[in-house]
């Protein structure tokens, strides 16, 4: 600390200390005097006109602070994470685009108010705004599910309390990641992993299962004959019984051996509109057993694409199935193929208006096994899953409380 004298602005001398750093370059030595004085003045000792700290102190942190300002408004509306900030009235500060996205919000109709009024009529456990968030509990890597209007997310978030200088509350903050895609990823490969166990032990016992049932059926069918050549109708019909049920366990048998991925697929470039009129006649029987009629929309040369033809018809009879099984009152069935030249994929849609699938169960359905039906084996999506997976292509659902839309896509055949 050195001892100075200075001239105030009003031209009095006053003494003051100064503390000085010395930065020396090749060109010169440069001082910097930090003077401990709170007005403008000048210091006689250097003929110099020195800014006092306070006053230059305030000039660069307003430089700093405006910098600041500019990054976070920058920041709030080009950063791909989800921000949002309340100030403690609980009213709405700013907003980044992808969480009015999420939230389904307008930005320009949400800023300032306050945030119980946007969301009037969510129910509270249902908002992703608590107002609990100004109770000062901090949030780190939160998972969340969040439905809006249109779409389900997935998403990771932080949140805390923005505190002034003084240590005074004057908002809150959330920030969220949208890893939806990451978590149906994670989604999918557990789901593939419990497959692969599934598919290693029916490989090994659908033989053993097969066999006996074999014999089986052919006793029972010599057993059926001679009844009905003897006239013995009571026990023709327990012997037709059994054989059905004996096809129906064949039947399961087959769809564990193709979850333990088919050996006899054969791969052709084959044109999607073709194997939807080969099926039209079969789902066209189910669907006037369920009082349902089907609206086939279908485009004109549709792309080709790689598949096994046998698999292919497999899939869209099982989700056909599943659609008119869910139009209990009857209904339309409607298929629709659509063509993006774009991502260069062929979707077949095929929608139902029964009554949807609850939130709850919409990730659970591609489950092996998992069945709302009483006689259900509850295979069939995941057996689609899987032959859409193994040739590229994706089976995503959307139900929104009422009817459901299974898309089927698949990648244009390589020219
Ligand atoms: N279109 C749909 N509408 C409503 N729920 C559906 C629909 N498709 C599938 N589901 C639900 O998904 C579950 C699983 O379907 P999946 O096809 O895998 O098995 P399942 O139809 O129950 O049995 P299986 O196909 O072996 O006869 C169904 O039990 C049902 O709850
Ligand atoms: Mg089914």
């Amino acid at each position: 600390m050195a001892a100075v004298t200075v001239r105030t602005a009003a031209g009095i001398l006053e003494p003051a200390r100064c503390r000085i750093y010395p930065l020396e370059s090749s060109a010169a030595t440069v001082y910097i005097l930090l003077l401990d004085y709170s007005r403008l003045c000048t210091c006689e000792e250097h003929g110099i006109t020195i800014r006092p700290r306070e006053v230059r102190g305030r000039s660069e942190r307003a430089g700093e602070l405006s910098l600041l300002q500019q990054f976070s408004g920058t920041f709030v509306k080009d950063v791909n994470l989800g921000v949002i900030l309340v100030d403690t009235q609980f009213r709405l500060v700013d907003i980044s685009e992808l969480a009015c996205t999420v939230l389904g919000i307008k930005r320009s109709l949400s800023i300032n108010r306050c945030v119980d009024d946007i969301f009037q009529g969510v129910p509270k456990e249902h908002q992703l705004i608590q107002r609990t968030l100004l109770d000062g509990v901090l949030v780190r890597n939160h998972a969340v599910s969040w439905t809006n209007d249109r779409q389900r997310y997935e998403l990771l978030m932080d949140s805390s309390l923005i505190r002034s200088g003084t240590g005074e509350i004057v908002g809150a903050y959330i920030i969220f990641k949208d890893v939806t895609n990451l978590r149906s990823l994670e989604q999918q490969v557990q789901r593939s992993d419990r497959l692969a166990m599934i598919g290693q032990i029916a490989a090994g016992t659908a033989h053993e299962i097969r066999n006996p049932l074999t014999s089986i059926k052919g006793f029972l069918q010599v057993l059926n004959r001679t009844f009905q050549q003897n006239g013995m109708e009571r026990e023709e019909g327990y012997t037709d019984l059994m054989l059905a049920e004996i096809d129906r366990i064949n039947e399961l048998v087959g769809e564990f051996l193709l979850l333990s991925k088919p050996k006899h697929v054969s791969y052709d470039k084959i044109d999607v509109s073709a194997v939807l009129r080969d099926i039209l006649p079969i789902i066209n029987n189910q669907a006037v057993l369920h009082n349902v009629t089907i609206h086939y929309e279908s485009v004109y040369q549709i792309p080709k694409i790689v598949a096994d033809r046998e698999l292919l018809k497999q899939v869209f009879i099982n989700l056909c199935k599943n659609g008119i099984e869910a139009m209990i009152q009857g209904g339309t069935l409607t298929i629709i193929e659509r063509i993006e030249y774009r991502e260069r994929k062929v979707h077949v849609d095929i929608q139902d208006a029964g009554p949807g699938i609850p939130a709850f169960l919409i990730d659970k359905i591609f489950d092996p096994f998992f069945t709302t039906k009483e006689n259900g084996t509850g295979l069939g999506l995941s057996v689609c899953q899987r032959i859409i997976h193994d040739i590229g292509g994706s089976v995503r659902v959307a139900s929104k409380g009422y009817g459901t839309t299974f898309t089927v896509s698949l990648p244009f055949a390589p020219e």
